[in-house]
């Protein structure tokens, strides 16, 4: 028996890091999975792995979230692929990094639309097909840079979406709630990514010291994060809504 037998999960950005990781887990704990992702190859590349493993996915490529009619149209379309949806996972984000004398307008709003815009968009989307199946769960994706500041990389746009992010997934618990539709958010620290791992080589020195201080002695695997996202997921978390879950190998906590 799987933790998410007969759930139908759309999850964004299989493409690679967490979000392939999460179809790859999802499905093998029973869900059917829809994907999505900017980039073809990558998640062309999950599917095959997923059904190597005999899982059940279908994938739509390219998406770009961003748009917001674009990530609608995945929505419905994915919708319709196994009958409903009954869990939301808004892994997929873009960011871009920048002091705040240094960072334009455009990398700004890039960020603001890459990272907190398409969560919007497909939560909004999925809000109808959700109600319609009498509830369901909007998984977010934060950071625990929506939380702090960060003193190796300036994260102004990033954090700034991040904590959006955090905050929507509140509103949406409360929003939810009377509907049968729990919001909950895992908040990753460091995690080794494809869009990550050049920094635990060649980053910055005071990144290394950053994650040489983790309480937990590591750096994150995206299964790290996929765990905490899987019980989230499942109804093992059937009263649990509006949380951020952090998992950082208790980075965050140091002064
Ligand atoms: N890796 C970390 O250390 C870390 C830390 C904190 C939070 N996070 C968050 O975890 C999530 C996954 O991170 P990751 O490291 O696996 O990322 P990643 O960059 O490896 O993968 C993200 C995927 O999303 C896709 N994507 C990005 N923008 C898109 C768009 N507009 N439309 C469609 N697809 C799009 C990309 O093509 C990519 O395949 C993200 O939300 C990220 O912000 C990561």
């Amino acid at each position: 028996m799987g933790r998410l037998d007969d759930k139908i999960a759309l999850i964004t950005g299989i493409g690679g890091g967490m979000g392939r990781a999460a179809a790859l887990r999802f499905t093998a704990e029973g869900a059917r999975v829809v994907g999505c992702d900017l980039f073809a190859e990558g998640a062309e590349e999950t599917v095959r792995l997923v059904r190597e493993a005999g899982g059940e996915i279908e994938n739509f490529a390219p998406v770009e979230l961003s748009d917001a009619a674009a990530a609608a149209r995945w929505v419905d379309q994915a919708a319709e692929v196994f009958g409903g949806i009954d869990i939301l996972y808004n892994n997929a984000s873009a960011p871009r990094f920048g002091a705040i004398d240094e960072l334009s307008v455009e990398d700004w709003d890039f960020v603001i639309g890459n990272e907190l815009n398409l969560v919007f968009y497909a939560t909004r989307a999925a809000w109808p097909h959700l109600r319609k199946r009498g509830g369901g769960v909007v998984l977010n994706v934060g950071s625990i840079a929506g939380t702090r500041g960060v003193e190796f990389m300036p994260q102004n746009a990033h954090g700034t979406a991040k904590a959006g992010v955090i905050n929507l997934t509140q509103q949406l618990a409360v929003e939810g709630g009377p509907h049968g539709i729990r919001a909950v958010c895992v908040s990753p620290g460091f995690t080794v990514t494809p869009s990550t791992a050049w920094l635990v080589e060649s980053g910055p020195e005071p990144f290394k010291q950053n994650i040489a201080r983790i309480p937990l002695g590591r750096v994150g695997q995206p299964e790290d994060i996929v765990n905490a996202a899987l019980f989230l997921a499942s109804d093992e978390a059937s009263w649990v809504t509006g949380i951020n879950l952090v998992v950082d190998g208790g980075g965050s906590v140091l002064g």
